[in-house]
């Protein structure tokens, strides 16, 4: 089998900035609400942009501190609930913008565990010998799926995009990735596409209403819980201990859900990279925007163990145990 190591990671953010202030003027809500329910100050907000666009712009700073060329590509991953059409996909878009024209392209639907389902989907390819270099990518505008007039979502979210390259190396740089799903509880975090409407049906189909509903109190339960079991198995299943991780990169949806989590598995606060505050929840593109985050700022350098794990809607989850 052979091993894999993640060798660039490229983020993007919209440069619109939109405080909590700024959402008061459109939803009955205020700044210290949001700051204390969920540790949410701003979010970034597409003006236009859409996921391909903000995607292809991640994928081209991954790809630059991979140092490789885009002809070495043999996948593209792309995971985002919020993609620009349903086809082409939004991957094969991608591939048109950096001309990585040796790759196999398609989406993945994981909602905010996207970007921990594509590097699990990545490494297995290349451990098969499938596949030699993998860019992975999490982006979302989710702004286009929210009601705006719901002031328990449109508070949370906010758009962004990150990118990862595998490639098969001489050294282990992924211990241990983990996933599931429990379908059970879909109807916690939705999101309707359109209704079938063609001459043949029999029933009048409904409008759809293309918005995120979501039951924030039984995603809160289900994060906390899933956190704690997600971050048990991947240091059962790689041999390693918390004391050997040098931080966990958490899907940032809610401070408290983290928080929560850090209790339970009894791991100091300290150790979560958080910057939910600056970005909100960008569901798939979270933990990938954290992660090159944090490379960049030297937060995690190289040879450090660090545990990404991430929950969504489907209901999601997952993790990985990975070297930077
Ligand atoms: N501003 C002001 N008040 C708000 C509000 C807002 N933006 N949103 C909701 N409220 C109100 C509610 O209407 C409710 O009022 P009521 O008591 O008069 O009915 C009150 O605040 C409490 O609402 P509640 O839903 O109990 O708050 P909460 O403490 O459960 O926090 C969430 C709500 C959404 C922040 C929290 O449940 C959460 O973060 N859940 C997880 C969601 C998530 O992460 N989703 C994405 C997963 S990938």
């Amino acid at each position: 089998m052979n091993k894999v190591k993640i060798i660039g990671t490229g983020s993007y953010l919209p440069e619109n900035i939109v405080k909590n202030d700024d959402l008061a003027k459109i939803v009955d809500t205020d700044d210290e609400w949001i700051r204390t329910r969920t540790g949410i100050r701003e979010r970034r907000i597409s003006e236009g942009e859409n996921t391909s666009e903000i995607a292809t712009k991640a994928a081209i700073r991954a790809i630059k501190a991979a140092n490789i060329s885009v002809d070495e590509i043999d996948f593209i991953i792309v995971a985002t609930s919020t993609p620009d059409n349903f086809l082409p996909s939004t991957a094969c878009m991608i591939q048109d913008n950096i001309k990585a024209l040796n790759a196999t392209c398609f989406d993945i639907s994981a909602a905010c565990s996207g970007f921990i389902y594509a590097l699990d989907i990545g490494t297995q390819f290349i451990r098969s010998g499938r596949a030699d270099t993998i860019l992975i990518i999490g982006a979302e505008i989710l702004s286009k799926i929210l009601d705006w007039k719901d002031r328990s979502t449109c508070i949370l979210f906010g758009d962004g995009a990150a990118a990862a390259v595998l490639k098969k190396s001489e050294t282990e740089g992924i211990f241990a990735t983990y996933t599931g799903s429990d379908g059970r509880l879909g109807d916690a975090l939705e999101c309707s596409a359109i209704p079938v409407n063609n001459p043949y049906v029999k029933r009048k189909a409904e409008k759809a209403k293309a918005v995120v509903k979501m039951d924030g109190k039984e995603i809160f339960r289900f994060a906390v819980k899933i956190m704690e079991k997600s971050i048990k198995k991947l240091l059962k299943d790689s041999g390693y201990s918390a004391d050997d991780i040098k931080g966990i990169i958490p899907h940032q949806a809610n401070f408290r859900i983290i928080e929560a989590a850090s209790k339970r598995l009894n791991i100091n606060l300290d150790k979560f990279y958080v910057n939910l505050d600056k970005y909100g929840n960008t569901s798939a593109a979270s933990i990938g925007i954290a992660l090159d985050e944090a490379v960049r700022n030297d937060i995690f350098k190289r040879g450090d163990k660090v545990l990404l794990v991430g929950f969504g809607g489907g209901l999601t989850y997952g993790g990985a145990l990975i070297e930077v």
